[in-house]
């Protein structure tokens, strides 16, 4: 599979580098992790996702906040670090309300946009060494936060050593992944592209953090990116016990089997079987001379229409309302990625939608655009 994220120029006619993509389940730790990694220099340098193009993904962190203010009782001087702060979205909800914030994050091109909103952005990898850096140079944080990286993190020793560094006596690190119980249950194969290298349960989690000296007092789900984890750590003082919310999530995860193998066979059956009927609904569409368009370039769409071995005949193009991935084709499938106005020219018969977690704010932005909609996951559905 070509790099989820690495949309091509038209122009550009060099071969397209290609990864194995396979995950590996432990059976000792039941983490589940890529078989390979690919350097983070060919992924995040540049990188063309930007949080703030979601008015949902706006909104979570506007609530992730109040949510923070509420359970940690931080005072408003209190210093916040964001790690993959990307344009600095949910830095700037954090400033907001008085906080003192610094984003880390390795892709230059966002720390540019995050610097442009006000939000103090340091270019790096975060790891013992930035956290070292930060510390001497800004202090320690009151409040660490990692959402939606942590996945993305080969070595995850170096990352949460990192956390003990930086983290405040009573601090607090407040991390976000993607939980593998709802990519399992609900057939969330296209959220695997090698971006993801980790994909998480709530024990392996909490093991790491012990090796770290953090333990978890706060667990719950969330609704963002198709389900997801948040969970609230601290240095750990050896005094507190389990809190309920840890010991019902592993409670969950132990009754749902996922520390055995049976629920991952399963789930590789029914994404096989969504493939087939997406691969067979786009045929037959063609053949009826049917125009099927795309919406959202996002690095799901790419795990996705590669999966099925896609090509623009079977969807003619994607739109997208990032500026930095118009013009560009998708990696691997070379469908074009187009802003919003090319549809609103030429709307196909159907549209797929590839970014299906946030499938109701694209059916608002396309409302009555007079064709059908196809949603992939969790079964392929047809709307209305
Ligand atoms: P997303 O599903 O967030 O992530 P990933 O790339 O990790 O799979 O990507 C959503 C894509 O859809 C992203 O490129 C932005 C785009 N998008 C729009 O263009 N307009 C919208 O209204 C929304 C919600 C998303």
């Amino acid at each position: 599979m070509p790099l989820a994220n690495a949309l091509r120029n038209p122009d550009d006619a060099s071969p397209e580098a290609k990864y194995p993509l396979r995950v590996l389940f432990c059976r000792d730790c039941a983490l589940s992790q890529l078989s390979v990694v690919v350097p983070p220099a060919e992924m995040f340098r540049w990188y063309p996702y930007r949080s703030s193009i979601s008015k949902t993904f706006r909104r979570h962190c506007v609530r992730l906040v109040e949510e923070v203010k509420e359970r940690t009782s931080l005072p408003t001087t209190a210093r916040v670090i964001d790690i993959g702060s990307n344009d600095g979205t949910l830095l700037a909800a954090f400033r907001e309300r008085g906080f003192r914030v610094l984003g880390v994050d390795p892709a230059e091109n966002l720390a540019h946009h995050a610097r442009a909103a006000g939000v103090e952005t340091h270019v790096a990898y975060w790891g013992l060494e930035t956290a070292r850096e930060v510390v001497v140079r800004w202090g320690r944080a009151e409040c660490i936060t990692a959402t939606n990286v942590l996945a993305h993190v080969d070595d995850l020793g170096d990352f949460f050593a990192g956390i003990g560094e930086a983290l405040a006596e009573s601090g607090h690190f407040v991390v976000e992944v993607p939980y593998l119980a709802d990519l399992v249950e609900k057939s969330e194969f296209d959220t695997i592209y090698h971006e993801h290298v980790s994909y998480f349960l709530l024990r392996p989690l909490l093991s790491i953090a012990a090796r770290h000296g953090l333990r978890a007092d706060y667990v719950r789900r969330i609704p963002v990116h198709g389900g997801g984890l948040r969970a609230y750590f601290a240095h750990d003082d050896g005094e507190a016990k389990v809190p309920d919310t840890v010991r019902a999530t592993l409670a969950f995860e132990e009754e749902a089997g996922l520390y055995e193998e049976a629920p991952y066979h399963r789930f590789a059956r029914e994404v096989a079987s969504i493939q087939n009927d997406l691969r067979r609904a786009l045929e037959r569409l063609r053949a009826e001379r049917r125009r099927v368009a795309a919406y959202g370039a996002s690095a799901k769409g790419a795990t996705l229409l590669n999966s099925i071995e896609a090509s623009p005949d079977l969807v003619e193009y994607i739109v997208d309302d990032t500026p930095e991935k118009q013009g560009l084709l998708q990696p691997g499938t070379g469908i074009p990625v187009v802003p919003r106005s090319s549809f609103d020219e030429t709307p196909p018969d159907y549209l797929l939608i590839l970014a299906w977690n946030f499938v109701d704010e694209i059916l608002e932005k396309t409302r009555g655009f007079g064709g059908r909609y196809i949603v992939p996951v969790p079964t392929l559905r047809v709307l209305p």
